[in-house]
Parts: C-alpha cells; structure tokens; sequence
C-alpha cells in the first residue's frame, strides 16, 4: 500500500535522492527545505510537493507538518534529515552563532520534528520516523566536535524514543552514514579522496533509508558504512549496578530501559 511522507533537507544530498526513490516506488512525498529553488526544481523533476520550511523554527516545523498532512491526506513516514557541518570548534575557533545554528538545525529540527509528527502519525494508527544522525553520532569526530555532539543527541533521542512509541505504533531509528557524496562534503572531498577514504553513493544512502522506514525495528541506528549493506549497529548493555553484597540488584537490566 502507498505511503505518504514528509522529508526534511529534501532540496538535495540524502532528501533529495530519498523522496525520489520513495516517489517511484509509489509513494507521496511533501519535501521542505530552505533553499526553495532547489527544492521546487526536486518537486517538479521526481513528482512531489514542496513547502519551505526552516527546521530550526519551531512554529514552522509545526505549521509545516500540519500543512504535509492535510496535503497527503495524512503522514505515514517521515525523514528528519536537514543538516549542516558546524563550521566552527570548540576553542579559539568558537564562534556562539555558528554554534546555535548548528545546534538548530541538526538537533532542534529533529526534537520539533518529532514533535510536531506525533500526533499525526497516532491519528493514522502509526508510523515511521527515521532521523539522520551520521557515523558522527557513534564515534568521536576531532575535526567537527560540535557536529558530533548533536548527531550522539539525536542517537540518543532515538534510543530513548524507540520503547516510548513503541507502545503507539510509531518507529523511530536514527540513519548513521559515514561520507557519502552530497553537497555536505564539498570541502572536505579532496582529502577524502587523496586518504583513499572511500565515499557513498547517494543511491545507496537512499535505499538504506528505506529500509529503515519499512522495518520493524525501533529505537536503532542504522549505520551505513561504504562498501557494506546498511546494518543496524547494536549497543553494547551497560553493565547493570549492584547491592552492598556485590551481586546484581534485581532490577539490573542493562539492555532494558533505566528503571527508577
Ligand atoms: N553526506 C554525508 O557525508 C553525511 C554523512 C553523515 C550524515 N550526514 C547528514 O545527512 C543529512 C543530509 O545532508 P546531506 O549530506 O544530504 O547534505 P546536503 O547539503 O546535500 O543536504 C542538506 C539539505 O538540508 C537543507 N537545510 C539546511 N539547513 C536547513 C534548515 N534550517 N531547514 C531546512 N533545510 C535545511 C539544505 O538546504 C540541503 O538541501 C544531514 O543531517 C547531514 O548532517 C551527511
């Protein structure tokens, strides 16, 4: 049965090639953006409605998701995926504004996205959130510490979302590619190329993502390494606490959600 969808960031890189290969296997797609005239020339080129929307307003993510819904008829499936490389460190290199935009878009715009997608995915029984974190979001990044803060966030809102809707039929798993070829790698694809740093076909980044949607599994990341299927990357329990006595408390779940 065809699906509708809302993607985020849909004017290029990972939207763009998502809607496009959900647009053909039948779905609908509403895709926003900032970049209007890009995301216009998607709409009209694969087939699918396009709405502005900034991810890091919180009035019009919500505005945005109600406008999706009622021009689809309702919201099955939704890619929160608009980001941005920061452009700034953490030390003498610190620049406040720079960081908040970061923070905005890569973290708030998934935090309002599943916001503002709950109710709509409950009035249609269920759905599917998949949110793009990044291999950022697994393992330490020096070169972009700030992007690497918000991309563990959204891993770990993921996790904590996953058992939380589980309960209303909704899924929510976090996307974790490493460097694929988008716009994003601009300025860094001439190192990767001369490291022998092997990048992502967008195809794939896209399929993966639609695994991902038509999946069972909640509360994952799904990381995407070049040169391997997307697999879901499976967390180590946290070794659970312990009485005086030294043996395991009874409540000791390490796999499970903290108990109180
Ligand atoms: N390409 C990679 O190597 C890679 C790897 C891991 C994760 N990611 C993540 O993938 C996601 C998509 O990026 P991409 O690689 O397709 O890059 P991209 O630059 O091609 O696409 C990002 C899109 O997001 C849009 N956008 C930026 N700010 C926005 C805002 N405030 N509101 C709405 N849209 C906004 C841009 O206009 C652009 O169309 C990002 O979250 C990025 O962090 C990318």
């Amino acid at each position: 049965m065809s699906k509708s969808a809302l993607v985020t960031g849909g004017a290029s890189g990972f939207g763009k090639e998502v809607a496009r290969q959900l647009v053909r296997r039948g779905d609908s797609v509403v895709l926003c953006d900032v970049d209007d005239a890009g995301g216009q020339a998607v709409a009209d080129e694969i087939g699918a409605t396009y709405l502005h929307c900034d991810v890091s307003d919180f009035e019009q993510v919500v505005a945005t998701t109600e406008a999706a819904e009622q021009a689809l008829g309702g919201l099955d499936l939704v890619f929160l995926n608009a980001g941005i490389s920061t452009g700034c460190g953490v030390a003498d290199d610190f620049d406040v504004v720079k960081y908040r935009r970061a923070m905005g878009i890569n973290l708030d715009g998934v935090v309002y996205g599943v916001h503002a997608a709950i109710p709509a995915l409950r009035r249609r029984g269920g759905g599917s959130i998949v949110a793009t974190a990044s291999m950022a979001g697994l393992t330490g990044t020096p070169f972009d510490p700030v992007y690497g803060a918000n991309k563990h966030a959204v891993v770990g809102l993921v996790r904590a979302l996953g058992p939380a809707l589980a309960p209303q039929g909704i899924t929510v798993n976090a996307f974790c590619p490493g460097f694929a070829e988008t716009k994003i790698i601009t300025d860094l694809r001439e190192h990767l190329v001369s490291t022998g740093t092997p990048i992502i076909p967008v195809e794939k980044a896209g399929e993966s993502v639609l695994e991902a949607f038509d999946s069972s599994e909640t509360g994952q990341a799904w990381l995407l390494q070049a040169g391997r299927d997307v697999m879901v990357y499976r967390f180590r329990g946290i070794p659970g606490p312990l009485q005086d006595d030294g043996t395991p408390a009874a409540a000791a779940d390490p796999d499970g959600p903290v108990k109180p």
